[in-house]
């Protein structure tokens, strides 16, 4: 069959090598001196990042364009340039202290099917597309998953717009100066059509190390709700102030997250609780902080569950206020997303095909295709990371999984690339 003999090419030119120099590459950008990466989004190192990117693509010839929160797409052309594209990748932003895989993979995965098509001289019929989406980790702003939930329509793009970081930068100068950075003038419609969309991940957990596979059929997402709790109390002088005078903002934000822990403790360790940031002000030893910040990270496969966990969490704050005013606000509401089953099967057969070790999993980390999901058929392709970790800087994956991982993607978007 001549697509089976050019798919062969195509998955033949993938280079281990290459695409392992590459992850190096793009490590200098944002690199902690620790083995890690801070390249957080919209920032010098994340607009250094996707320079980088920019420059492979030209070398190839291959088109970029920009929308309107940053999303950057690459495309290869296809024989027809109206078809809505094969789209692939995921994200180059980082955790302050994060590893060199996490997103990165996915986007130099989906670059590498593009640049094997070109060396194996393969035409497609529809475009095929590596995309770079905006701030998926969320730690500068919030919330995560931006770019893609603003292409889906999730989030109102002028609203996010005027999100700030902590020093008070909006994220829309940040986009001003990223757009800038990159150079890139071709626009790119927000929900212009994508005819499917890929992402290959490291698992960012210990199930298929564990199990000795290569391969993940992601089957899903499980839901995540992120919520912020403010406590406004009473700047007081910590020497002379009476405890019974006190409104401790600090004292009620631990109490809160005492009572949060009682009420999200679940025996079969399904539920994920976090509270990752924990903010005081003024901050200073000897006057009682007047205001506190925490932020709430809450994961469950099952939606009801999720829904009716979140639905308590204000009141329980509340109730530990101890005479503090408390103001709780939703900023991500994810629901748990199950992927395209045929879409999930194509992923199983090229594993198969390729005669590499697979295994169904549900992803407990969200990503950026938990969104492209409402637009378009989607799937996701998992490789092993070394003990689970990730969100860490000495998060780390196989060259030889990486490429593994690549050679599925080249399958799967190839043949969904010829397909009507
Ligand atoms: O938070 C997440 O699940 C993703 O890794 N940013
Ligand atoms: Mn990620
Ligand atoms: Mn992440």
């Amino acid at each position: 069959m001549a697509v089976a003999k050019e798919l062969e090419a195509v998955i033949g030119r993938i280079d281990e090598r290459r695409l392992w120099d590459r992850h190096r590459a793009i490590a200098n950008f944002g690199a902690t001196g620790r083995g890690g990466v801070n390249r957080q989004a919209l920032t010098p190192e994340d607009i250094a990042a996707r320079k980088q990117l920019l420059a492979w693509a030209a070398a190839r010839g291959f088109a970029a364009s920009v929308d309107a929160i940053g999303n950057l797409f690459i495309r290869r052309p296809g024989r027809d340039p109206d078809a809505a594209p094969i789209v692939a990748g995921s994200h180059l932003d980082s955790q302050p202290t994060g590893g060199n895989f996490d997103g990165v993979y996915g986007v130099l995965a989906a670059f590498e099917v593009l640049e094997a098509a070109d060396e194996a001289g393969v035409a497609t019929a529809r475009p095929i597309e590596a995309v770079v989406w905006t701030n998926e980790e969320g730690s500068r702003f919030a919330p995560g998953t931006m770019g893609s939930a603003v292409y889906a329509g999730h989030l109102a793009l002028e609203a996010t717009l005027k999100i700030a970081d902590n020093r008070g930068t909006t994220l829309g100068d940040a986009l001003a100066t990223t757009l800038a950075g990159m150079g890139v003038s071709a626009h790119h419609e927000l929900r212009a059509p994508i005819a499917a969309y890929l992402e290959a991940h490291i698992e960012q957990g210990p199930i298929l190390e564990a199990a000795h596979r290569r391969i993940g059929v992601v089957t899903g997402i499980q839901g995540l709700k992120w919520m912020r709790v403010e406590i406004t109390g009473e700047e007081a002088h910590a020497g002379t102030t009476p405890r019974t005078a006190r409104r401790d903002a600090c004292a009620a934000a631990i109490a809160m997250i005492a009572a949060l822990r009682d009420l999200t403790r679940d025996d079969a360790d399904v539920l994920r609780f976090t509270v990752g940031r924990f903010e005081l002000s003024p901050n200073s030893p000897n006057t009682v902080a007047g205001h506190a910040l925490f932020t709430i990270d809450l994961r469950h496969p099952d939606r009801e569950l999720l829904v009716t966990l979140g639905s308590k969490i204000e009141s329980v704050c509340r109730e530990h206020a101890g005479g503090c005013a408390v103001s709780v606000t939703e900023t991500l509401d994810s629901a748990p997303v199950r992927f395209d089953p045929a879409m999930v099967a194509m992923v199983r057969g090229a594993a198969e095909r390729q005669q590499l070790a697979s295994m169904e999993i549900v992803s407990g980390a969200t990503h950026d295709a938990k969104f492209i999901a409402e637009l378009c058929p989607t799937a996701m392709i998992f490789v092993p990371c070394e003990r689970g970790l990730s969100h860490n800087e000495a998060e780390r994956a196989a060259p030889a999984d990486l490429a593994a991982g690549a050679r599925v993607l080249a399958e799967v978007m190839l043949t969904l690339a010829n397909r009507g």
